[in-house]
């Protein structure tokens, strides 16, 4: 896939995510309220920022006063919060990992790669994750070296919380790029970070606050019934449910709610499960390229759902 246009001056995504909008981003922007171009609203949420691909771009043409960050990924949270307060330090930190990457042969990387996955999971069982703390800075330089440096460029952890993705093999990874951190930095600026739940930025949340939200996709190919006790990243049907019913909740306080998610249609033109679920509100099908099958099998051209609680101008 070809590398996104980047604008100087302009923050970018500082992570490679599961899940990452890069892709949807030109349908999700012709769909933002508008409201957010008249200056109307004035907070923006995204309960589940991932690598905030629509939280970037977003701020390259638009200025809203306040945004919330959340996620419920504390490794996640913790990087922002690092780039928020210490910037620079991180880019030290992640100078020094460059230096030491570049200076070694493709073996001596391998070996190197592993030694900081080492150290990254043995720490596990000491950080605090409760409040910021100065050993934060080394475990966001570690997630962004990792990031960089790994099979797939994708941070995943493991259910206990270990990552355990192996070496990447990259010629040149892009392991620091300070310009970037620095307009991350300034971007985050007038913008409140939190850890928890979907459900916790409630508070925050009135008539003139647009919310986007971008859950763990529905799984495409199983049965409903096989995934109503387990899914991906530990969200499940009743999470699908629950975040529907906050969704309106959050329409009923006069907020604009936008809400992507894979299409279930895609593998079973009778399945209405986000149609019933979303009834009453804009649902709008897409076209994506990404993977139906976990196994590569299915690519090809498929839709994603896009959902509003406001009429969609597409202009
Ligand atoms: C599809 S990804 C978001 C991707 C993001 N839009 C991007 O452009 O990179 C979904 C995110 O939801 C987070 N998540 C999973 N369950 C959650 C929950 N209950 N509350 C908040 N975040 C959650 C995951 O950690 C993940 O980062």
């Amino acid at each position: 896939m070809p590398r996104p246009k980047r604008t100087p001056g302009q923050a970018h995504p500082f992570l490679k995510w599961a899940g990452g909008k890069t892709q949807l981003l030109p349908e999700l922007i012709r769909r933002l309220p508008s409201g957010i171009a008249t200056g109307e609203i004035t907070t923006y949420v995204e309960p589940f920022i991932g690598g905030g691909a629509l939280f970037f771009a977003l701020h390259e043409h638009h200025t809203i006063g306040q945004s919330y960050l959340l996620d419920i990924n504390c490794e996640l949270i913790l990087c922002y919060s690092v780039i928020q307060k210490d910037a620079e330090a991180l880019i030290g930190q992640l100078e020094h990992l460059k230096s030491e990457y570049y200076t070694r042969d493709e073996e001596e990387r391998k070996a190197f790669y592993y030694d900081i996955r080492d150290r990254f999971n043995r720490q596990l069982s000491e950080i605090s994750f409760e409040g910021y703390n100065p050993d934060w800075i080394t475990r966001a330089a570690w997630v962004i070296f990792l990031n960089r440096t790994c099979f797939n460029g994708l941070f995943r952890v493991n259910q206990k919380g270990g990552f355990n993705v192996p070496f990447g093999k990259y010629k040149n990874p892009d392991i620091l790029n300070a310009e970037n951190l620095r307009n991350v930095q300034t971007l985050l600026r007038n913008t409140s970070i939190r850890q928890g739940d979907f459900s916790s930025c409630r508070d925050v949340v009135d008539e003139k606050t647009f919310v986007y939200f971008d859950p763990p996709y529905r799984p495409l190919n199983e049965k409903t019934a096989v995934f109503t006790s387990y899914a991906k990243d530990g969200f499940d049907e009743d999470d699908q449910i629950r975040l529907a019913d906050f969704f309106r909740e959050l329409d009923a306080k006069g907020a604009k709610v936008m809400l992507s998610n894979s299409d279930p249609k895609n593998t079973d033109p009778e399945d209405c499960f986000f149609d019933d679920l979303y009834s009453g509100f804009t649902i709008e099908r897409v076209p994506a390229t990404r993977m139906i099958n976990s196994n590569g099998a299915g690519r090809g051209a498929i839709n994603e759902l896009i959902i509003t609680n406001y009429p969609v101008s597409k202009n």
